[in-house]
């Protein structure tokens, strides 16, 4: 897709589709409210008169899709509705997935956007929707018709800002990185192993000029990562460990460093403690952690932050077999703790202790994990945004205030140290099972025996990773949650160092 901003009169605009964002208002009698002035009278009148018919106000979720029939130069006019708060990063991505949808339908190859004021914030943000909008996992199957994709978008703005071809730049490897993501998460568990996940970092360092460590079986062994040995011992795909590390150019040692941290489970069966069938299809989504820290290391120097980044990926596939680990064995991690583990569905907890173990010994400046970690934090907040645990109130603000700068909604909750009880063991020095209620917190807690004390935060993505049907921005399938947001939180290392 190629984006251009121009300030061409919008009724001139040679295309297949022309998008209208609308702010809410209580009406519409006339369409000097949305259309700059200008536009010939007949079209005008015809659609005052159709957008008064139809009761347009501009209300969210509302668009309304009109043929021109060669009165202007557009072929068709969509107008689309922002609600009060008018463009906000939620009403951009909203509004990318509608022109998305219309252009396929409708075969539109050449979109414009009428836009009036434009900033560079803005600009970033409606490519990288464009991006993601228009996203199609399409590697197995042909499509039923032919589609057309959108070749061409151009934004028409009464001011064209200095900045422009660097923030569609900026949104367009966004968009890419994420993307990347949902690629690896719609692949299916039986080619995205953690030898494929290996194999994608590995090219992504060659690509991206980054330091490149991977551990096998045997070098898992001596590095004392039995908890994610013990997770991959019922599986005939063998483990890995990943280490990514990216240094900007030139870089001085005083820059501030971070390691983030992604869950890797290629597939989740809940080994011995096994799942219900019922949708265990989904649990090829439980390397979505490890997805998004590749996606955010795909583009990773052309994005170029100022700051030094580990990617830290602990990988193993979860299944029931003869030589599984059991509920009742009693694993020494590489923090030297041992765990007695109670449920073999209580998984990524594990892996994470071991990567989170390693993460400490590189002493970076803050510790991000992803994770898709507890179906009790569904339960808690259901799928559009994730579980922020953190002790670390700057880290967990910048959070926050990354995720809401692209849309991406990260809820506080508590380490509440009561529930600690619930995780300690009678024969090791701590279990990975609690009680029912509170589950997402238990797990995090669990993870925060890992961490010593360094600055850290926990993102639990179970929820947000995977769209099960169209959620009215993603298709069905990964969403590549927390790439935006990570790739926020880089470019502003001094809201957490
Ligand atoms: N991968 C799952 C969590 C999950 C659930 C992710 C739903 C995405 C959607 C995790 O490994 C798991 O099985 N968690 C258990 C923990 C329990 C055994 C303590 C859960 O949430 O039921
Ligand atoms: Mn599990
Ligand atoms: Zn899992």
């Amino acid at each position: 897709m190629k984006f251009s901003v121009s300030n061409k009169a919008w009724w001139q605009a040679d295309v297949d589709l022309l998008v209208v964002p609308c702010n809410e208002r209580s009406n519409y009698v006339a369409t000097a409210q949305v259309l700059p002035a200008g536009c010939p009278d007949a079209p005008r009148a015809s659609i005052d008169e159709l957008l008064a018919a139809e009761r347009f106000r501009g209300r969210t979720g509302r668009s309304i899709l009109v043929s021109t029939l060669k009165q202007i130069v557009p072929r068709r006019l969509l107008f689309v509705g922002l609600g009060e708060g008018g463009l906000t990063p939620d009403t951009a991505h909203q509004l990318m997935r509608t022109v998305a949808q219309v252009a396929e339908s409708h075969c539109a190859e050449r979109v414009a956007l009428s836009i009036g004021a434009l900033d560079e914030a803005h600009l970033t943000r409606l490519v990288t929707f464009a991006n993601i909008a228009t996203y199609r996992f399409e590697r197995y199957r042909m499509p039923d018709d032919p589609l057309v994709d959108v070749k061409q978008l151009d934004f028409l703005s009464q001011d064209v800002i200095d900045g422009a071809q660097e923030a569609i730049l900026r949104g367009e490897l966004i968009g890419r990185s994420v993307n990347f993501t949902r690629d690896l998460v719609n692949e299916p568990a039986c080619v995205a192993t953690p030898t494929f996940l290996a194999d994608a970092a590995a090219r992504i360092a060659a690509e991206q000029e980054l330091e490149c460590t991977i551990f096998d079986e045997k070098e898992l062994l001596a590095q004392r990562m039995n908890l994610l040995l013990a997770v991959a011992s019922g599986s005939s795909a063998p483990p890995r460990f990943i280490h990514l590390t990216y240094r900007p150019e030139g870089a001085s040692a005083a820059l501030p460093s971070i390691a983030l941290v992604g869950k890797g489970v290629t597939f989740d069966s809940g080994g011995l403690s096994i799942k219900p069938s019922t949708s265990m299809d989904e649990m090829k989504m439980d390397m979505a952690g490890a997805a998004a820290v590749l996606g955010v290391f795909s583009h990773i120097r052309q994005l170029a932050p100022n700051c030094v980044v580990h990617g830290l990926i602990p990988s193993a596939e979860n299944m029931p077999s003869a030589s599984s680990f059991r509920p009742g064995d009693i694993v020494r991690g590489r923090s030297g703790k041992t765990v007695e583990i109670l449920n073999t569905d209580a998984e990524g907890r594990l892996i994470l202790g071991d990567a989170l173990a390693y993460a400490t010994e590189l002493a970076p400046t803050a510790i991000v994990d992803l994770a898709t970690l507890t179906g009790a934090c569904c339960v808690a907040l259901g799928n559009n945004m994730s579980g922020l645990f953190s002790d670390h109130e700057r880290l967990a603000r910048a959070l926050v205030q990354a995720g809401a700068a692209c849309a991406e909604e990260h809820w506080r909750l508590p380490l509440s140290k009561r529930l600690f009880e619930q995780i300690k063991s009678d024969v090791a020095d701590i279990k990975n099972l609690g009680e029912r209620w509170g589950g997402a917190i238990t797990a995090a807690l669990f993870l925060q025996a890992f961490v010593g004390e360094s600055t850290w935060a926990h993102l639990d993505i179970a929820g947000p990773a995977y769209a099960s049907k169209d959620d009215g921005y993603h298709r069905k399938g990964g969403t590549g949650f927390g790439v935006r947001t990570l790739l926020e939180l880089l470019s502003r290392p001094a809201d957490w160092s």
